[in-house]
């Protein structure tokens, strides 16, 4: 069974007097160990589409099923708390916060088990990522931006969620430091089994991804290649 199952996604958004349809009965199914890679033009749904599978937002139809339980039941709340992490596009860190208090706070919100002691395991999860123990006690807006997409990475790791979600996670980087995080996403997939989800506009990326699916506009066709 597929961790992620979306079946028959229709969203729109309001839009003057009517409302723009952006998904258009959308399905696709997304599988553990695997990096998925989500392509489109800019203004096609790419975002809403990961905020419909992180609960974040809500579709008009469709069902969106975690295991086999619909996310409904599950609750939208505890499905975010314990199933999904989330790296956005602009970070979303709290900015008065260190690194590592960033991650420690995501690891007391989930109810899934983190492991003992909550500052060790979180220092290893930044470590892991390239944050050091200088960097993970600094406030995260001196950080560099390369930096804090670590820290946003090390905090949707820190909950053990299965799934974890980006947003154009190596926009706003060099192509070094881009593919030193597209091998963080692989080795979550292939080494840890996890469900990796990423938006991007890189068709370099993309390659790097077991599979990519294109989101088209208005055609309102979502398939796999
Ligand atoms: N809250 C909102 N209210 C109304 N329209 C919205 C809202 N959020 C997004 N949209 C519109 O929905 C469409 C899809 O937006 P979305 O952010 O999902 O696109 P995207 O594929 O992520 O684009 P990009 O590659 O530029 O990030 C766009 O036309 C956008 O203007
Ligand atoms: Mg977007």
């Amino acid at each position: 069974m597929s961790i992620l199952e979306v079946k028959d996604i229709y969203f729109t958004y309001p839009d003057g007097d009517h409302r723009k349809t952006i998904l258009n009965h959308v399905s696709a199914s997304f599988d553990c160990g695997k990096f998925y890679t989500i392509l489109g033009s800019s203004g096609c749904g790419k975002t809403t589409f990961l905020s419909l599978i992180s609960a974040l937002d809500k579709a008009e139809s469709g069902d969106i099923y975690y295991n086999g339980i619909n996310i409904k039941d599950i609750g939208f709340e505890k499905y975010r708390r314990n199933h999904v992490g989330i790296v956005f596009q602009n970070y979303n860190l709290i900015t008065y916060m260190t690194a590592l208090e960033n991650v420690r706070i995501a690891m007391g919100i989930t109810e899934n088990d983190v492991g003992g002691d909550i500052s060790s395991t979180a220092l290893e999860l930044l470590e892991k990522v390239g944050i050091d123990r200088t960097k993970a006690d600094r406030r995260v807006t001196k950080l560099s931006g390369g930096e804090q997409q670590r820290v946003a990475i090390a905090r949707a790791l820190s909950t053990n969620a299965d799934i974890i979600l980006a947003d154009e996670p190596t926009g706003n980087l060099d192509k070094k430091t881009g593919r030193g995080i597209v091998d963080i996403f692989k080795n979550l997939a292939h080494d840890l089994n996890k469900c990796v989800i990423v938006v991007t506009h890189s068709e370099e990326v993309a390659r790097e991804s077991d599979e990519i699916l294109r989101l088209y506009s208005h055609t309102q066709s979502f398939n796999f290649e």
